[in-house]
């Protein structure tokens, strides 16, 4: 079974390696790691002492764990309009800067490994005093055409490490603004029972999957595939609701020590050629971004015409797990109209591709046909 979801194989659980994962990303004067996303955020607003009613510029397909943090420290979102290829819409957002004030930050989003460009924006926002928070989840290690690793530019960059890693926590934020270095001192962190909790329930999970997906489609992959569900929504429900800045664990210091990242980027990079140069069925598509071999993508992104949930199904039993960003990622504003149409397209259209671990490439054109229609 070919599965976006990470797994841990228990060499790397309990090896002894020396790797280095500052080596593969952009260096930065300071950096501080939390337990994820969410929680590093919601300390660098309350280290700012951001007021509440302070605005933050975000696009309208966005993680739950963006808006969030945002959203309890009372701030308020604005929404700016992203293009086809979601790209930040440059005048949309000189348009909000101009009108809005109180804009404190904004974030930008590097979709599903495709970097975007960001010195306009940060021309833009510096002249109006806006800290741009590079999101580099899904593009840990992925570089522009020009060789440029995504979280080089923003004020302050960030990665949660399991979405890209075998780790069970991990959140890590970059500073590249010499003004905002002292914020590595001002993190105020707190442990709490579920902090710890959700580290055990992630890091089950991650050995389960790992044998999970040594099987082939059957009654017992089934059942194995609901257990670990399980234990996915079980740490996912813990993550939702203890966003309070924790250090990040030292199970996920360890892993990080022992993970071949060589090996984990050239398999990457091997399988998301491949995909690129499968021939797909009429009624699937490549996203539009164009794709360049420096961008390290963490699946590769297809639109479906057709009913995306029955084919995703489908492509499950032929032992092929692909990711889609719905239920956490469900946030358009009401009564926004066509406003946010491109996004809301991908929204119901898009699916990743998996391109960890062995690659099984898609079913023969006809098979996917017959299912998606
Ligand atoms: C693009 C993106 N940004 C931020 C987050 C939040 O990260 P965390 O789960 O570490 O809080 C996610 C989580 O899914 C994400 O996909």
């Amino acid at each position: 079974m070919q599965s976006y979801k990470r797994r841990l194989d228990t060499k790397t659980l309990f090896g002894k390696g020396n790797h280095d994962i500052f080596s593969y990303l952009p260096a930065a004067p300071a950096h501080f790691f939390t337990n994820s996303v969410r929680g590093g955020l919601k300390a660098i607003i309350e280290s700012l002492k951001i007021p509440p009613g302070s605005k933050v510029m975000l696009p309208a397909w966005v993680a739950e764990g963006i808006i969030d943090p945002f959203r309890k420290k009372k701030m308020e979102v604005v929404f700016y309009n992203s293009l086809p290829d979601l790209s930040p819409d440059l005048e949309n957002i000189a348009g909000l800067i101009k009108t809005e004030s109180g804009i404190r930050f904004i974030v930008i989003i590097h979709y599903f490994g495709f970097p975007q460009r960001l010195d306009e924006i940060m021309h833009l926002c510096r002249a109006s005093g806006i800290l741009v928070l590079e999101d580099c989840v899904h593009s840990m290690f992925s570089r522009n055409e020009d060789g440029l690793l995504t979280g080089s530019t923003g004020d302050i960059a960030f990665f949660s490490l399991p979405k890209i890693l075998p780790v069970p926590d991990g959140g890590l934020f970059l500073i590249h603004n010499p003004e905002l270095t002292y914020l590595t001192e001002k993190v105020k962190y707190r442990r709490t029972l579920a902090g710890s909790l959700l580290v055990y329930f992630h890091l089950l999970f991650l050995l389960v999957k790992s044998w999970e997906v040594k099987l082939g489609y059957s009654i017992f992959y089934r059942f194995v595939n609901l257990f670990s569900k399980g234990l996915y929504t079980t740490y996912y429900f813990i993550l939702q609701r203890s966003f309070q800045p924790q250090p990040v664990s030292e199970i996920t210091k360890k892993i990080l020590k022992n993970i071949d990242y060589d090996q984990l980027i050239a398999t990457r990079r091997r399988n998301i050629e491949k995909i690129y140069h499968a021939p797909m069925p009429g009624n699937i598509d490549f996203f539009s971004r164009k794709f360049h071999p420096n961008n390290l993508l963490n699946g590769v992104p297809c639109i479906i015409r057709g009913n995306r949930k029955s084919y995703l199904r489908h492509l499950k039993t032929r032992g092929i797990e692909c990711q889609v960003y719905e239920k956490s990622w469900d946030f358009f504003p009401a009564g926004a109209g066509n406003r946010f149409a491109p996004e809301h397209f991908l929204f119901n259209n898009l699916f990743l591709f998996p391109v960890i671990g062995e690659l099984t490439l898609p079913p023969s054109p006809e098979g996917i046909n017959a299912q998606a229609n």
